[in-house]
């Protein structure tokens, strides 16, 4: 079954959001396998966005990531990639949907709440980053 790597960002935890998002998560019908809440070591906010390295937001996205703690989670489920980013909406909270949870609760690129693993090789690589062995529980509901 397809698992899926989510963070609720410093924001998301300071607003006291990771009930609504997590509930969010719980009756589309999602399986929760991880969740931790932790304080980001510079060198893990830095190799998770390793992509973004060269642009110039992100040593200000690396020092916000580390500045309180996030709630890092693995989702699981049929097709939960994609529809885990359905569910958070557009990157830039002011073109997300209303509806998402971007585009219910965002402004600012720089403040949007919630990553979310978009593709299944960087779910896999993020999962193994964030998460050790053994962390993650290997179970599907059968209700
Ligand atoms: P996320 O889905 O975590 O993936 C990369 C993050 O970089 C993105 O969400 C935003 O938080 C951040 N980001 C993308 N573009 C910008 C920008 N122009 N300014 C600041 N942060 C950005």
């Amino acid at each position: 079954m397809e698992k899926t790597f989510i963070m609720i960002k410093p924001d998301g935890v300071q607003r006291g959001l990771v009930g609504e998002i997590i509930g969010r998560f719980e009756r589309k019908g999602f399986t929760l396998v991880a969740l931790k809440q932790l304080a980001v070591s510079r060198e893990l906010a830095e190799k998770h966005y390793d992509v973004h390295r060269d642009k110039p937001f992100f040593g200000g996205l690396v020092e916000f990531i580390i500045s309180s703690p996030v709630v890092a989670m693995v989702w699981q489920g049929e097709g939960a990639i994609a529809s885990a980013r359905k569910l958070i909406g557009a990157t830039n909270p002011l073109s997300a949907e209303p509806g998402t949870i971007r585009g219910d609760y965002g402004i600012t690129i720089g403040r949007n709440i919630i990553h979310g693993s978009d593709a299944p090789e960087t779910a896999q690589s993020e999962i193994a980053l964030w998460f050790g062995e053994g962390e993650v529980s290997e179970w599907e509901p059968t209700l």
